[in-house]
C-alpha cells in the first residue's frame, strides 16, 4: 500500500471539460445528495429512467429502519412508483428511434467467432423468451434459474425476466453441479435456462451434462425442475453432443425463436423483487441477495453514466460475466439504461494468446474498458510486448473492480495499457450494494494508485473501531455504510434474520461491509480487504466455511482449517489444514489423497474454489474452548511465524511448531 504523499493523478484538463460532473461539481452534488436526498434522487430517477408512474411526493424517497432494537431492518426506495427494467433497457430505445444501434458485440472464444445484435434485434429476442416463459406458466414473482456462457442470450434472459415481472437467479457457469443444485433447491425455480456449453481457452466446456446432474440431486431431495430450456451453442459444444430428457428438455431454436416478437411489459412496483444472486458469506451455504426493481434501476444507470463517464459513441466493455454482480449491474442493466453498445467476450484474456484484449479493443475500438486486478496482474506477468503491440488508442477511461488493485498493478494499467492517457477508476463494492459505492468520477477526483478514492453520491461510509466507536478524520478500522442508497439489497431471499445478524448486528444502526479500510489525510479510502471469513480469490468471494465443508466431506478428512494466503496473481489463494482419520499419517502414505481432496472442493463448489496448499496437519491450533485460532493459521500459512504473537492461550501450544515443521512436507 502507498503512502499518500506519493504520486497524484488529477484529471486531465481535456477529460474534465467533457465529463458529466466536472471539478468541484463532485463535492456539491456528494453534498445535496446527503442533505437533500429528496431533491437529489429525483431528479436523478427522473433523467435516468422512464417510469409508467412516478413515486409518491408526500412522502420521503427513502424509507427505512437500519436499526434492529426498533424493529425489523427495512428498506424502501421511490415508493408508490412503477416502471419495467426491460423497458428501461431496451424498448425505450428502439422507440426513441436507435434500433440499429448494436447493442452488444460477441466476441467467441477463438478469435474468428464474433457477432452483433442490435437494439431492435435484442428486443426482438428478448420478447420471444417472454413469451416462451410465459407459455409454459412463469408468471410475476416466479423464479428462473439462468446458467449461460457470456453469449448475448444470457442478458437475453434476464431481461426476458424482467419483463414479465419473474425474478432472475444467474448461477455464475463455472459453479459445480453440487452448487447449482443447492442455489436451485433454495429458490425452487420451475424452469432453468442454460446451453449446450462453451469453450473457454483451449478447453470445451460442456454445460448440459452439470445441469442434469444438478436436476438429478434436486429431483432426489424433491425438486423437480419442470422444464430446462436449452440454447444449442454449436459453436462450443454440439447438440448432438448432451443428452436430452424429452418432456422436460426443450431447445432454445425451437421454443423460442418461434414465438412472436412482441410482447407487453408488466408494470412493477418499486420495491418487486428483481433477482437473486447468491453470494458467500462468513458461515453456512451462500445466501441469496435479493434486489428489487426501481431503487436497483437507479442505482446502476447512475453509477455506469457517471462513474464511466458514458456518453453516445462510447464502444463499452466490461470483462465480468453475468454470473457476478459486475455482470448484472454493468453488463446487463447498466450499460443498457444508457443505451450502450458493449462488448460481450466468452473466452478468456490469455487465449489464444496474451494481447486477445488489447486485439479486440482496436477491432472493436473500445473506449471504455473495466476488469478485475487478478486480470491486470496476469496480463502484466505475460510482458508488455503483448499489449504493445496493438494501438489501443481508442481506450479513454480503465476501471477496476473485484479486489483491492495493488499499486504496481495500477501503474502497469495506467502507464502501459492506457499509454498514461487514461484515468483508472478503481470502483469499490459488493453484490449487497448493487451498484459503485466508492469511486473516482473521472472529471473531477485526483487519482491515487490503490485508493478507491471518495464515495458516490448519497452514499455516507463511516469507519468504526471494533466497539462500533466512529473514527474521524484519518484512521483505519471496519468500514460501515450510515444509511441506504437506493441499490442496497433488501434481505436475504426467506432468511431475513440472516440479513439482519449479517449487515446490521455489527453495531447499530449501520450497514456492515465485511471490509476493513483506512481513510487518509485528504478523506481518500483505502480498502484493507475482508475482515470475515471471506476468501477473495481473483476477485470472486469463496466462504472458507464452504471450502472446509467439502473437505470434511471426503472420508480420509477428520477436520479443515481454510485461510487465504498472499497470492501474485490471484490476490489471495485458498489455504487449507487438513487433519486426516485416525489412521493416517501426516503427511499421508498415499500419494494421491491431496489430489481426492482437492478434487472434493471442485465438485462441491467449482475450479473457482481449488486450494493451492493443503497442509497436513495432526493437530490444529485451539484455544481452550475448542476454537481454532486462524490468525495464528493464517501466520504460519504466510511463512510469517516470528509475528505469531501470543500462542499461550492454545490448549496445546506444542501444535504450532509441528505445524510449522510440516510446512516443508505439504
Ligand atoms: C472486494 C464485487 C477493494 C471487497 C463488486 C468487497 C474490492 C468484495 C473492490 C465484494 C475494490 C470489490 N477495492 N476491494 N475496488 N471491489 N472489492 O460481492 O472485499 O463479489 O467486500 O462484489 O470484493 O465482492 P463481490
Amino acid at each position: 500500500m502507498v503512502k499518500s504523499d506519493e504520486k497524484v493523478y488529477p484529471p486531465p484538463d481535456d477529460v474534465v471539460s467533457s465529463a458529466h460532473i466536472q471539478g468541484k461539481e463532485y463535492s456539491e452534488l456528494y453534498r445535496q445528495s446527503i442533505e437533500n436526498p429528496d431533491v437529489f434522487w429525483s431528479l436523478q430517477a427522473n433523467k435516468l429512467l422512464t417510469w409508467n408512474k412516478k413515486w409518491r411526493s408526500d412522502t420521503a424517497i427513502c424509507a427505512y429502519n437500519f436499526d434492529t432494537s426498533l424493529g425489523p431492518i427495512n428498506i424502501r426506495w421511490f415508493e408508490g412508483s412503477e416502471l419495467n427494467l426491460c423497458y428501461n433497457a431496451v424498448d425505450r430505445h428502439v422507440e426513441a428511434g436507435y434500433g440499429d444501434r448494436v447493442a452488444f458485440y460477441w466476441e467467441g472464444n477463438d478469435v474468428e467467432q464474433d457477432g452483433k445484435m442490435t437494439y431492435q434485434e435484442l428486443q426482438n429476442l428478448v420478447c420471444q423468451i417472454s413469451n416462451y416463459l410465459k407459455s409454459v406458466g412463469i408468471k410475476k414473482g416466479d423464479d428462473v434459474t439462468i446458467y449461460m456462457p457470456m453469449i448475448p442470450e444470457l442478458p437475453a434472459a434476464m431481461l426476458a425476466c424482467a419483463r414479465i415481472g419473474a425474478v432472475h437467479s444467474v448461477v455464475f457457469a463455472g459453479f459445480s453441479a453440487e452448487s447449482l443444485a443447492s442455489r436451485i433447491q433454495d429458490s425452487k425455480p420451475r424452469l432453468v435456462v442454460t446451453a449446450t456449453g462453451s469453450k473457454r481457452g483451449p478447453k470445451e466446456i460442456p454445460l448440459k451434462p452439470i445441469v442434469d446432474e444438478a436436476l438429478d440431486i434436486c429431483s432426489k431431495q424433491g425438486h423437480m425442475v419442470e422444464k430446462c430450456l436449452v440454447y444449442d451453442h454449436h459453436q462450443a459444444v454440439s447438440k448432438e453432443s448432451v443428452n436430452f430428457h424429452s418432456g422436460r428438455d426443450v431447445w432454445w431454436q425451437d421454443a423460442v425463436l418461434t414465438q412472436s416478437t412482441s410482447c407487453p411489459v408488466e408494470r412493477m412496483d418499486a420495491e418487486a423483487p428483481l433477482f437473486k444472486l447468491y453470494t458467500s458469506g462468513s458461515t453456512g451455504k451462500p445466501k441469496a441477495v435479493l434486489h428489487t426493481t426501481a431503487g436497483y434501476a437507479v442505482g446502476a444507470a447512475a453509477t455506469f453514466k457517471y462513474v464511466f463517464d458514458y456518453k453516445p459513441g462510447d464502444i463499452y466493455w466490461c470483462t465480468a460475466d453475468c454470473g457476478w454482480i459486475t455482470g448484472h449491474s454493468y453488463v446487463t442493466y447498466g450499460p443498457l439504461f444508457s443505451c450502450a453498445s458493449q462488448v460481450l467476450f466468452e473466452g478468456v484474456p490469455t487465449w489464444p494468446d496474451a494481447g486477445r484484449c488489447w486485439q479486440i479493443v482496436d477491432k472493436l475500438k473500445v473506449t471504455i474498458f473495466y476488469t478485475a486486478p487478478t486480470a491486470i496482474r496476469a496480463l502484466n506477468a505475460k510482458g508488455d510486448s503483448y499489449v504493445t503491440k496493438y494501438s489501443r488508442s481508442s481506450l479513454r477511461l480503465l476501471g477496476s473492480v473485484g479486489e483491492p488493485i495493488n499499486p504496481e498493478a495500477w501503474r502497469w494499467y495506467y502507464e502501459v495499457v492506457g499509454n498514461s492517457r487514461c484515468p483508472i477508476m478503481d470502483t469499490w463494492w459488493q453484490t449487497e450494494t448493487g451498484a459503485h459505492m466508492i469511486t473516482p468520477l473521472v472529471g473531477s477526483t485526483p487519482l491515487k494508485p490503490g485508493s478507491a478514492t471518495l464515495p458516490f453520491f448519497g452514499v455516507e461510509p463511516c469507519i468504526c473501531d471494533e466497539k462500533g466507536n466512529e473514527i474521524h478524520g484519518e484512521g483505519e478500522g471496519l468500514l460501515m455504510i450510515k444509511r441506504p442508497w437506493p441499490s442496497i439489497m433488501r434481505t436475504v431471499a426467506g432468511n431475513h434474520d440472516r440479513f439482519e445478524k449479517t449487515y446490521f448486528g455489527m453495531f447499530k444502526g449501520m450497514y456492515f461491509t465485511g471490509d476493513g479500510c483506512r481513510r487518509d489525510s485528504d478523506g481518500y479510502y483505502w480498502i484493507i480487504g475482508r475482515v470475515d471469513d471471506v476468501i477473495n480469490v481473483s476477485g470472486h468471494r469463496i466462504g472458507t466455511a464452504e471450502v472446509e465443508s467439502a473437505l470434511v466431506g471426503h472420508p480420509a478428512c477428520a477436520e479443515a482449517a481454510v485461510v487465504p494466503v498472499e497470492h501474485a496473481i490471484k490476490g489471495q489463494a485458498i489455504y487449507a489444514f487438513v487433519t486426516l482419520m485416525e489412521g493416517y499419517s501426516h503427511p499421508p502414505q498415499d500419494p494421491t489423497l491431496k489430489e481426492a481432496l482437492i478434487g472434493a472442493v471442485r465438485k462441491a463448489i467449482g475450479a473457482i474454489a481449488t486450494p493451492d496448499f493443503i497442509h497436513w496437519a495432526p493437530g490444529l491450533p485451539k484455544t481452550r474452548s475448542g476454537k481454532i485460532m486462524r490468525r495464528i493459521l493464517r501466520k504460519i500459512a504466510g511463512k510469517e511465524e516470528e509475528s505469531l504473537g501470543d500462542i499461550s492461550t492454545l490448549a496445546d501450544p506444542s501444535v504450532v511448531e509441528t505445524l510449522i515443521a510440516l510446512r516443508e512436507n505439504s
